[in-house]
């Protein structure tokens, strides 16, 4: 497999990737989320620059030393300014990638001031989040390609493919946690990708960059794409 191509293979293609995690505020000072480093969705959008394309990046709060300037590069904090974001610019978009860690849940009210210690214990109502791939897949043109991830403990394969099918992904790469050197913090990765016309990879343990670059190269075989 040839990771690296060459410098301009995806010139003239405007590409939209949502990454790391959401933060979903309880109260002014606290906020859930999750352990989505970014690393993945920095690596896929490095791999689309140095191919030629256009890249906008939706990127929930991460830790990573990153050269902003070099993507059109808007940072939000919730799922739903993650949507809204993405929302706005998907029409003009060739590639998404769905790349972002979202929470699935938020809590139900955001309190105006500092929930005080009280009771024993606390309960906190969550209500569904908006999701980002599903609606804009359902928007998705002719001519628009999107890619989404997917990270599972049971049944992988199984549930990688009705993500696929329900959010109306052409191809979609799954993470598995089972795997060693695969994992949200790590530097190396080892994925499953599956397209939606039945076409299936599956890598080695390679480098977040090589992944990347693999995941890019997928693209091509895309039927739209030719
Ligand atoms: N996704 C999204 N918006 C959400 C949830 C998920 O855009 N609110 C995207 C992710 O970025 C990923 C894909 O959907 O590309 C699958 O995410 P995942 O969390 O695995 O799937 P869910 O549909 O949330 O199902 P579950 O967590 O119950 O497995
Ligand atoms: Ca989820």
């Amino acid at each position: 497999e040839e990771f690296f191509a060459n410098k301009t293979d995806f010139s003239g293609k405007k590409v939209m990737i949502t990454m790391g995690p959401t933060q979903e505020a309880l109260d002014p000072v606290r906020y859930i989320s999750n352990h989505s480093s970014g690393k993945m969705g920095l690596a896929l959008a490095n791999a689309f620059l140095s191919r030629g394309a256009e890249v906008f990046v939706i990127s929930g709060p991460i830790s990573l030393k990153v050269n902003k300037h070099s993507f059109n590069w808007k940072d939000v904090k919730s799922a739903k300014e993650m949507y809204e974001s993405a929302a706005e610019i998907h029409s003009k978009m060739d590639i998404c990638v769905f790349a972002a860690a979202v929470a699935d849940y938020a809590p139900a009210e955001i309190a105006p001031e500092k929930i005080k210690k009280s009771e024993t214990s606390l309960a906190i109502e969550f209500v569904k989040n908006v999701d980002i791939a599903a609606k804009l897949g359902a928007q998705k043109k002719q001519n628009q390609v999107h890619i989404g991830f997917a990270l599972e403990t049971e049944n992988e394969a199984k549930n990688a493919l009705k993500k696929l099918s329900k959010k109306n992904f052409d191809m979609i790469v799954l993470n598995s946690m089972k795997e060693a050197g695969a994992g949200f913090q790590l530097d190396t990765n080892k994925v499953h990708i599956f397209h939606a016309s039945g076409l299936a990879i599956e890598s080695e343990i390679l480098s977040k960059n090589q992944i990347a670059n693999l995941i890019v190269n997928q693209i091509k075989n895309i039927p739209v794409w030719v």
